[in-house]
């Protein structure tokens, strides 16, 4: 959808961005992040030509953007700045309207966009259509702001801070609705930020900028999970997977070889199997490896002396989790059922792993 070719910007000797190949992909939110000065304006404002690259080309939706009229180019798409967005001396359904007006929509057709996108942001129509950006606090004016980038639909909304001063509650309350709208919408929106846990809350993608280069783009996991090198990992902050238990994933931390015993077997052999192996559970599986329940010690011992099969005393109501499944959600199965084991599972109940207490405490407890 949106791709960077070689694209090089210098000022003078000095490079603001430095060969930058990258793909955006349509419908993703791309978060630009690094430190002040790395090329995140540059590269952002040369999407809607803004700023020309001094080599390189930028293509959206295969169009060389450098052949497209660069008014025709802004016109459709939307574009949201920290402050100053506004325009002072427009009230707000001017601003809203500005572009629809700019593309000679007619009158009704603009006010019922208008109306249509404060109430989507959430700025009730007749309180604010008529009043003046200075008469809105910050947080309305972003919002305003972000109403005045989608007024003509367009495909890709190009964000600067969007949300840079404004208070952490505001802040968060405008991220959730960025998030709700692009559930609903799907732009393509490319999003700059100094701020790390903003970054990680809205992207699709990151991509860590330094000196005008991409250190790294990826999703956001994967770049918490394999930081491609140190300034990365600086980057981001050593103890954040620690604080973000949702990146981390069932198959990063399960047992993958869990002892298991095939149902018919008896309560001696369970027993020995355990202590073969310094387990207090088995797991239960038949011959084709699918899960059918737990074994555990207790069980075995209590029912030692009726000479049973592992089946009769197998425990087959657990909650099981798939290899996707994150750390949270096993410490909410863990916690409702008051159980220490989750086992993992693929889609046709093959039995793949088992996630216990310990191997939880390893992994919060390492990182
Ligand atoms: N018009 C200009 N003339 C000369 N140098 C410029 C100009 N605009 C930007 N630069 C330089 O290009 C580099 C990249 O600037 P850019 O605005 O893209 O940084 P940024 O990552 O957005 O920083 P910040 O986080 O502070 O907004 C900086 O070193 C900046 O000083
Ligand atoms: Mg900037």
């Amino acid at each position: 959808m949106i791709s960077f070719k070689n694209v090089t910007k210098k000022y003078g000797d000095s490079v603001a961005v430095n060969n930058l190949t990258v793909d955006l992909e349509s419908g993703e939110t791309v978060v630009l992040i690094g430190p002040s000065g790395c090329g995140k304006t540059t590269t952002l404002r040369m999407i809607n030509r803004l700023i020309e690259p001094t080599e390189g080309s930028i293509y959206v939706n295969e169009t060389d953007i450098s052949k497209i009229n660069p008014v025709e180019l802004r016109r459709n798409m939307g574009y949201v700045i920290q402050q100053i967005g506004l325009f002072p001396h427009m009230n707000i359904a001017q601003n809203v309207g500005l572009v629809p007006y700019l593309k000679d929509w007619d009158e009704s057709k603009r006010k019922q966009r208008v109306e249509e996108l404060l109430n989507f942001v959430g700025m009730s129509p007749s309180k604010f259509y008529h009043r003046y950006p200075n008469e809105l606090s910050g947080g309305q004016q972003q919002r305003i702001g972000v109403a005045r980038a989608l007024a003509a639909d367009p495909e890709i909304i190009l964000m600067d801070e969007p949300f840079g001063a404004l208070d952490p509650i505001t802040r968060a309350t405008l991220q959730d609705e960025l998030l709700q709208m692009q559930d609903k919408l799907g732009k393509t929106i490319v999003f700059v930020t100094h701020d790390m846990d903003e970054a990680l809350k809205l992207a699709d993608k990151i991509a860590i900028m330094k000196d005008g280069e991409v250190l790294q783009f990826d999703s956001p996991e994967n770049i918490l999970r394999n930081p491609s090198n140190e300034f990365v990992e600086d980057f981001i902050g050593k103890d954040r997977l620690l604080k973000r238990p949702e990146y981390i994933k069932v198959k990063d931390i399960m047992i993958k070889e869990p002892v298991t015993i095939r149902p018919e077997r008896t309560l001696t052999q369970a027993l020995e199997k355990m202590r073969l192996h310094k387990v207090d559970s088995l797991m239960v599986v038949d011959e084709s490896g699918n899960f059918i329940g737990i074994a555990t010690s207790n069980d075995v011992l209590e029912n030692f002396g009726n000479g049973g099969t592992v089946i009769e005393i197998t425990r087959k109501e657990f909650n099981h989790v798939t290899e996707d499944a994150n750390v949270n959600q096993v410490l909410s199965i863990m916690a409702q059922g008051q159980v220490g084991y989750v086992p993992v599972i693929d889609d046709d109940k093959r039995l793949l792993g088992l996630v216990t207490r310990s191997s939880l405490v390893n992994v919060l407890g390492k990182s």
